[in-house]
């Protein structure tokens, strides 16, 4: 898989999700489907997104004991989605069996992608609640390693992330950046944004956008505006 732009379906209806979608006639975006949708709709909004002819993110964070992820992610690849999710801080043994259910009996798996820290948890609640006194961006990065160490295809980071993680795991180790808004766009409760072409500049392999879109006036012409800027 190359660069792509990800749309964030944060919709809690198939029929809102199916609205926005049929605006894109002849396209068929990469889409992320999150657990507000998936929880609303169950597997069949994915059944239903994929036979639509769309690549799917399914972004779901399961972190649990490994033998629960493993039988978790053997269903969620029945489903035949293309990139999927964890918590790295289930460790690397869980990370691990997420792999080994993944893997389909031929061979083929899904993209599994690992979450660090997650943004909304900063260096005084990371000390506080977790007990973890070390710089967050160095657990970040150990987080990404020991998610590479596992098998992991690679991590979703902020932008600002993506050029280290990269220089730490290697450039096929894959990072997906939300919290991207354009240039002359509401940042909304993004705190640390950057524009599709920055993200491009500093080496995300994709980006996830959802509200620059999924809240556009015209969101066709705001999707080609952002592969115009990061893809093309
Ligand atoms: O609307 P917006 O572009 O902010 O949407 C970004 C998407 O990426 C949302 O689905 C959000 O949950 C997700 N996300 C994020 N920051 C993270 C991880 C995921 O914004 N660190």
């Amino acid at each position: 898989m190359g660069k792509d732009v990800i749309i964030a379906c944060d919709f809690d209806s198939a029929a809102k999700t199916f609205a926005f979608l049929d605006q894109f006639t002849g396209k068929k975006p990469f889409v992320k489907i999150g657990m507000e949708l998936y929880y609303a709709e169950g597997p069949s909004i994915v059944r239903e997104i994929k036979a639509r002819g769309h690549k799917i993110f399914l972004d779901l964070k399961l972190h649990d004991i490994p033998n629960t992820v493993k039988k978790a992610m053997a269903v969620l690849s029945r489903l035949d989605v293309d990139m999927t999710n964890l918590h790295a801080a289930g460790t690397g043994r869980m990370m691990e069996a997420a792999i080994e259910g993944l893997t389909r009996p031929d061979g083929t798996r899904p993209m599994l992608i690992a979450v660090t820290q997650l943004t909304s948890t900063d260096q005084e609640s990371m000390e506080n609640d977790l007990l973890i006194k070390e710089p967050i961006a160095d657990v970040v990065m150990h987080y990404a390693s020991v998610a590479k160490s596992a098998g992991l295809d690679g991590v979703v980071c902020s932008p600002l992330e993506a050029g280290k993680v990269h220089e730490r795991c290697g450039e096929g180790f894959v990072t997906v950046t939300p919290g991207v808004r354009f240039a002359d766009g509401d940042v909304g409760d993004q705190k640390r944004v950057m524009t599709p072409a920055e993200a491009k500049r500093i080496g995300s392999d994709y980006i996830v956008v959802g509200r620059p879109i999924t809240a556009a006036a015209d969101p066709v012409a705001a999707y080609e505006r952002c592969v115009a800027e990061f893809v093309d």
